[in-house]
């Protein structure tokens, strides 16, 4: 029986988070932590889905919900497309760590899309792929905005904005590492974005600056990455990571993460993803990123340090 395989990477968001649920544009890069996922053929009309971390369950019309329902979402995106009616056996494993702003629900959805659409002999563009994954954010956290799976479906670094076609960014980002810290506490990206957006309701005169302000740091971080000028990147995270205060997504633990890691010499660090918990990001020099994440992993859950990966979603047939 024929079986499709897709890979599909994390991702780590530069600047921009929040912001860009509202329409502000966002970058964002795919690192080198990847989720990957098979597709086969089952008698019937359901797809069984199997994670070893999350168990299995099985899924059909009517039958939803659970933490592994926005993987059956992502594979019913693509047969509904294909006009099939077929059964699937659909199998995640992923070395990228949830709910803690690295996309990996993203990547799942990414490269389910992706291993059902080759099993089905369906063509689809990264865009195409990123579009159909959507449905299955949408399950994860009422609202994306769409860059997780963008930037898993494209890889390398994009700068995101909904509604327009993302661009890619010409960076060489060789000479710096990203060093990401887990402050351990497990939060809601939904009710974080949906936080946000109440308190930029309460305060629209006090916010909207801010979403001015990170629109042109967006544009200049992506003028300074083509640029090669890492120390101003750095500086933009800097000053995205107060704003990102400002909305109230951050508290004393990032805080912490944040400033062991400037001290210890990173070029710029902030949240990454939702904020309120997950991880932390810090820009390094390549020579410097172990010291960086010595001296995070003194105050961190967990410290893994990351690379840009160019290679987006992959994936193939075996027989
Ligand atoms: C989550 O990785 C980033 C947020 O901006 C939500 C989104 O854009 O979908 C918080």
């Amino acid at each position: 029986m024929k079986k499709a395989y897709a890979s599909a990477p994390g991702k780590v968001i530069l600047v921009g988070e929040h912001f860009v649920v509202e329409g502000c544009p966002a970058i964002a890069v795919a690192v080198d932590v990847r989720a990957r996922v098979t597709a086969e053929r089952i008698e019937g009309e359901h797809v069984r889905v199997y994670s070893r971390e999350l168990g299995e369950a099985v899924f059909g019309p009517g039958v939803g919900g659970g933490p592994l329902y926005p993987v059956y979402v992502a594979a019913r995106e693509v047969i509904q497309r294909s006009g099939e009616r077929i059964g699937l056996k659909i199998t995640v494993e992923s070395d990228i760590p949830p709910s803690a702003g690295m996309g990996s629900s993203a990547a799942v959805a990414v490269a389910t899309v992706a291993a059902t659409a080759k099993l089905l002999g369906l063509a689809l563009t990264p865009d195409e792929v990123a579009q159909l994954a959507l449905a299955a954010e949408v399950v994860v956290h009422g609202k994306p905005s769409g860059i997780d799976p963008t930037v898993s479906s494209h890889g390398s670094a994009i700068l995101f904005r909904k509604g327009d076609k993302p661009k890619r960014i010409n960076a060489d980002f060789e000479q710096v590492r990203l060093v990401l810290a887990d402050s351990g506490i497990q939060r809601s990206t939904g009710k974080l974005v949906s936080k946000v957006l109440e308190t930029k309701k309460k305060f629209p005169g006090i916010l909207e600056p801010l979403y001015r302000s990170a629109t042109e740091l967006a544009e200049r971080t992506k003028e300074a990455l083509e640029n090669g000028d890492f120390a101003t990147v750095g500086e933009l995270m800097n000053i995205n990571h107060g704003l990102l205060s400002a909305l109230g997504v951050s508290n004393a633990k990032l805080e912490e993460l944040v400033y062991a890691a400037r001290e210890a010499g990173a070029l710029g660090s902030k949240i990454t993803g939702a904020g309120g918990g997950g991880m932390v990001v810090a820009l390094c020099w390549r020579e410097d990123a172990d010291r960086v994440a010595r001296a995070l992993s003194k105050v961190a859950a967990r410290v893994m340090t990351a690379s840009v990966s160019e290679e987006g979603v992959t994936c193939g047939l075996e027989s």
